[in-house]
């Protein structure tokens, strides 16, 4: 009897909350939320479409909101999770790639600065981007953050998980958005989900309703990928089942296998835990590794950005713990088998204590700097320069990866005839003007 009477009442609620003002979404929000309607932690967030750009923000205030851009206007989508903020999301359609579009958005009639920002053109043959991992607030994290809003030239920030450390302390999260506004405003952040995104008493909730991968409000998609010049990215999760048969190997393993290898030669995965790290803390995700490298190596899964240890490492190309190749004077070709890359130098304390000895996997490590990395696509020479600095602004690594195989794999002495490598970058030269002209 008494379950029939909480229904009827239920029954009776629902009339009342349609008749409100504020989108139904918005009821999730407490009733006591009644600050400021200021917009704050405005963010772009990519779609699959590169027609279509998304708005994120953030208020203090229950309220709706829209966004403007190149004269036209959106309303946008409006709801809460466990926490005293109110979200917003808006989408930007029409928008054409590799043109400027000046936006801002407002809630509750309260409108932000005005932002440009300049969409991805997929077809353009130059492409720059800043890869971090195990971010925070620390002053290293925030000198990081410095130089990516110091960088104008960087299209995109990729993060391969563990992002605003809150752990159920979800003002941490408002504070890190805000810091990074200035960038975030003008260039797309690309997550992959970390450890950390999964809070204490929130689960996955924040990241969720702070992130949004595919446009849905409150979605729960922790797998996807883009499309960027030359470069197809994949941003998988860790922190979910990918083993064999899983709704993410079989996603991971058809994702793998469409890459048209013509438009997009390079193959990034983003993804937290490492299958390789030398690292005392963590070390190699071995569960991982037993799971999904031969899926990686199978489908020339070019390059593996993980975080997780608090280090910088970077291995030769290398299956089951075999260097397959060691390249040369730094630079390698692509097709051999994925170079794997630890990057959790962001800003969280340094795990130092390594593995001893070096495995011989292991190319180049560091386990006392933080910094970010920087990778650049040439489409001309159809390669990928990587770089790995410090928050000083030296250099620590760096290493070309280009499609063209290098000159002394197909051989200098090939069948016995001194010289012949020497005339391969010649042929390859030639190969690239051909391409050119097509
Ligand atoms: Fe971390
Ligand atoms: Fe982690």
């Amino acid at each position: 009897m008494r379950a029939t009477a909480l229904l009827l009442v239920l029954l009776m609620l629902v009339p009342l909350a349609h008749a409100q003002n504020l989108g139904e979404t918005l009821q999730e929000c407490p009733g006591t939320m009644t600050g400021s309607t200021q917009p704050q932690q405005i963010h772009l967030q990519m779609t699959d479409d590169a027609t279509i750009m998304n708005v994120m923000w953030a208020t203090e205030g229950r309220a709706t909101g829209e966004v403007e851009w190149n004269g036209q206007t959106s309303p946008s989508t409006d709801y809460c999770y466990n926490h005293d903020m109110a979200f917003h999301m808006a989408s930007m359609t029409g928008i054409e790639p590799g043109e400027d579009v000046t936006y801002r958005v407002s809630s509750g009639g309260d409108w932000s600065d005005e932002f440009t920002f300049t969409p991805i053109d997929t077809s353009a043959d130059n492409f720059e981007w800043i890869a971090i991992a195990d971010h925070g607030d620390s002053s290293e994290g925030m000198d990081v953050s410095e130089a990516i809003i110091a960088d104008t030239t960087a299209q995109m920030v990729t993060i391969s998980g563990d992002i605003a450390y809150a752990d159920g302390e979800q003002s941490a999260w408002d504070g890190w958005f805000n810091f990074q506004q200035d960038s975030m405003t003008r260039i797309p952040w690309v997550t992959a989900v970390g450890n950390h995104e999964n809070e204490p008493g929130y689960e996955f909730a924040p990241y969720e309703h702070r992130f949004d991968s595919d446009g849905q409000a409150e979605s729960e998609i922790f797998w996807y990928s883009r499309d960027f010049p030359g470069v197809h990215m994949v941003f998988m999760s860790t922190e979910h089942d990918y083993s064999a048969g899983s709704v993410q190997f079989s996603w991971l393993e058809q994702d793998l296998s469409t890459v048209d290898r013509d438009v997009t030669p390079f193959v990034i995965v983003y993804g937290h835990k490492p299958m390789y790290s030398s690292n005392s803390y963590h070390g190699s995700e071995v569960e991982l590794r037993s799971a999904l490298e031969a899926l990686y190596v199978n489908h020339e899964v070019d390059l593996v950005i993980a975080g997780h240890d608090h280090f910088y490492e970077r291995t030769w190309p290398v299956a089951g713990e075999t260097v397959v190749n060691n390249g040369k004077d730094g630079r390698f070709a692509r097709g051999y088998a994925p170079i794997h890359l630890v990057i959790g130098i962001a800003g969280r304390s340094a795990y130092e204590e390594l593995d001893e000895p070096q495995p011989g996997w292991s190319a180049y490590r560091e386990n006392s700097s933080y910094g970010w990395t920087r990778l650049v696509y040439d489409g001309d020479a159809r390669e990928i320069s990587f770089t790995h600095y410090r928050i000083d602004g030296t250099i620590g690594d760096q290493f070309i990866l280009q499609e063209a195989p290098l000159p002394h794999e197909s051989g200098d002495g090939f069948l016995g005839v001194p010289g012949f490598g020497t005339l391969l970058p010649i042929v390859a030269m030639f190969g690239a003007a051909v391409r050119r002209l097509r």
